[in-house]
């Protein structure tokens, strides 16, 4: 059989721990023996990033941004464990976090349902996709931990030379200081991504923040949400969608009585912790899909999950664990898709197809990892990640074949 051509790298971006495992076995046994893959690689894995001063992680946002498509294994953030355990010579930042800055894109994370795995709400039906902006507030916030009483101010110099200053508190004691910010640049990018992929995917679109509490930061991102909106109102009624803004908590009360169905855009923390919410009450964490879309239309595809750290230092003990390597696959699969979409390959994005069925029917005839198998209904087999995707491999082959 001859393998499915590419012409335009994907970049790839290699990863951490147990994902580090999967990766190369997903490439070794469902990729490259029917693709001849091209791909422009930068090692993310944490020794290399301590070993370019993280430089290895610019580099690849940058190819990203020249070459249009990337697929991202999950990275370890490191943190003051991270630093004793890989003698690290800085505490590097999160890799997503540098990549999100520099792409400015918006983050949709959308969990894969299937019929055997019913959420643990009862009356979600469809998947709910986490829309979640991935510029600045804490990400690149700036933190001070006082040692004495004192006064804690935010100033802001303008170019001008107009100093604007404004009390935050009087400190009776040692205290913690976090100051942050964001773009009305990347907020309007943000709103725009959403409203584009609420078209391209048919889906209504909510917003929500603490605009009650945070009435300029937060209400700066509800009025220019606003804005953006009435230049999509008529594609909007066309496609009978709506977009419908409250505040965070109605938006996580309405969210569980939902049915879901549409795409819910949230701030940078806040999409952080409402997509593991989701994707757990979906199933597994290693079902949820995560996609970063630049305005001027990059895409980076990722799992959402991190690089499952417990399971790495068993398999370091010499285990076959059972690690779930659905959502790479999907990262893979995506990318390639996009790619080929792109390039105007059709065998490409068909075998993207095939692959996800190949994965997918696997798991509904019943061979799954062990986090399914402890969720699904009916006959299941519990596997390891090698057995999974041996089985992958081996149904992938007769799908080609058809
Ligand atoms: N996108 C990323 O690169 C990313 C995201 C989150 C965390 N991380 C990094 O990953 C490391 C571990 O973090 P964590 O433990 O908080 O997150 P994690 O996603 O690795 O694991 C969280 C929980 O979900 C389970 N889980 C996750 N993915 C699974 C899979 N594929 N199969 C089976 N079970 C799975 C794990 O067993 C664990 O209980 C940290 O160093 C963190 O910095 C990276």
């Amino acid at each position: 059989m001859d393998k499915i051509r590419m012409t335009t790298p994907l970049v790839e971006m290699d990863g951490d721990e147990m994902t580090r495992v999967l990766w190369k076995l997903i490439k070794d046994e469902l990729l490259l023996p029917f693709v001849d893959l091209k791909t422009e690689y930068f090692d993310l894995g944490l020794l290399e990033r301590d070993r370019t001063n993280d430089q290895v992680t610019i580099e690849a946002a940058e190819a990203t941004k020249k070459y249009g498509v990337a697929v991202k294994c999950a990275t370890i953030t490191p943190n003051a464990q991270r630093m004793e355990e890989y003698k690290l010579r800085e505490m590097w930042k999160s890799p997503n976090g540098t990549i999100r800055g520099i792409l400015d894109g918006t983050v949709f994370r959308t969990p894969i349902m299937l019929e055997r795995i019913k959420p643990a709400v009862r009356t979600w039906k469809k998947p709910i996709t986490i829309a979640r902006h991935a510029y600045g507030d804490v990400y690149k916030g700036t933190e001070l931990r006082t040692t004495e009483p004192g006064t804690a101010e935010l100033i802001f110099t303008g170019e001008s030379g107009k100093v604007e200053k404004k009390l935050v508190q009087k400190m009776g004691g040692p205290g913690v200081l976090q100051g942050m910010h964001n773009l009305d640049s990347s907020i309007e990018s943000f709103a725009h991504s959403c409203f584009k992929y609420a078209i391209d995917t048919k889906q209504d679109l909510w917003f929500s923040t603490k605009d009650t509490i945070s009435k300029l930061y937060d209400g700066t991102f509800k009025e220019i949400f606003e804005k953006v909106c009435e230049g999509y109102k008529a594609e909007f009624e066309r496609l009978g969608l709506s977009y419908f803004y409250t505040l965070i908590d109605d938006a996580v009360a309405r969210v569980i009585r939902s049915e879901g169905g549409f795409i819910w855009a949230c701030k940078n923390y806040d999409g952080d912790v409402m997509s593991d919410m989701v994707s757990t009450a979906f199933g597994s964490l290693a079902m949820m899909t995560s996609v970063l879309v630049s305005p001027d239309g990059k895409y980076e595809f990722e799992a959402a999950h991190g690089t499952v750290t417990r399971h790495y230092y068993r398999y370091l003990k010499g285990e076959k664990t059972s690690t779930n390597p659905v959502a790479t696959i999907f990262a893979w699969t995506g990318a390639l898709k996009k790619r080929g979409e792109l390039d105007r390959l059709t065998e490409l994005v068909a075998f993207a197809g095939k692959l996800e069925d190949a994965t997918l029917d696997t798991i509904r005839e019943g061979t799954m990892t062990g986090d399914l198998a402890a969720l699904a209904e009916g006959e299941v087999r519990s596997v390891t990640s090698w057995e999974f995707i041996a089985a992958i491999a081996e149904r992938l082959k007769k799908y080609l074949s058809k």
